[in-house]
């Protein structure tokens, strides 16, 4: 089922988004929250802090898992995952350290690191909220438009668009790391919840033929069609296409 909540600005969705996911880690403290990078997750990063230092959330029990890292970049990359975490979210708020979990981008063996993070995703037993942006080219976690529906963590390669796009964090296209680690379709489809965060215009085509189009893994975003609960909060930019 899918319930679309809009909102005039992006800022206002991250408010609510928020909400919503300190609703779960009230209901579950030891909730397992999957997270996304990206601008897209930002303003709810910041509001979920904003909760906890005011005092009316903590993050003591949860657990997090990350959908995907770049492969080749350190930790301490400031363009990794990890340190996007660190920066924006984990060093803030009372999650534990050992609670927090990416794919490592330095594995000498990127097969092993698959299957060890598969394992830590499966050793919760459960996903409650799985948080997720989209790609201009329907991608979500790093699971690019291909012939098939990825089940497990994988090593995939970017398409040019998805280089293009992530080149505004570095300093120039080059720069971009052209492989990921990423959690598998299969994976993210098992979260209970899905909470899918679209924001402006270069998001409005793929949003829509993402939730109103035809399922296929050519557009990876289109499976959430078959999710058990998927919120989708966008701004009024990303919703232009499918208000037509
Ligand atoms: C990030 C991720 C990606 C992004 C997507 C949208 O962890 O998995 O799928 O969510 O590329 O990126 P932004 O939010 O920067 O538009």
């Amino acid at each position: 089922m899918i319930s679309i909540h809009e909102f005039k600005t992006a800022k206002e969705a991250g408010v609510s988004a928020a909400a919503l996911v300190a609703d779960v880690v009230r209901h579950t403290p030891d909730a397992v929250l999957g997270l996304a990078t990206g601008s897209s997750p930002l303003d709810m990063y910041a509001e979920l802090i904003r909760l906890y230092r005011e005092g009316s959330l903590s993050f003591a029990g949860v657990r997090t898992v990350n959908l995907d890292e770049y492969v080749g970049l350190a930790p301490t990359h400031d363009q990794s995952y990890a340190y996007f975490m660190h920066h924006n979210l984990f060093d803030h708020i009372d999650v534990h350290p050992e609670n927090t979990n990416l794919p490592s981008g330095l594995a000498a063996d990127p097969a092993a690191e698959c299957a060890r993070y598969d394992a830590v995703v499966s050793s919760f037993g459960r996903l409650d909220l799985q948080v997720l942006g989209i790609g201009n080219n329907g991608h979500i976690g790093f699971n690019e438009p291909s012939d098939s529906f990825s089940k497990g963590t994988g090593l995939v390669h970017l398409t040019a668009s998805t280089i293009d796009a992530n080149a505004r964090f570095f300093a120039s296209r080059a720069e971009v790391p052209t492989a990921a680690l990423t959690m598998g379709i299969g994976q993210i489809l098992s979260a209970e919840r899905i909470l899918l965060l679209a924001f402006g215009e270069k998001k409005a085509a793929i949003l829509k033929e993402a939730l109103y189009g035809p399922v296929t893994p050519q557009v990876p975003a289109s499976i959430l069609q078959f999710a058990r609960q998927v919120d989708v909060f966008a701004d009024e930019a990303a919703m232009q296409v499918i208000h037509g």
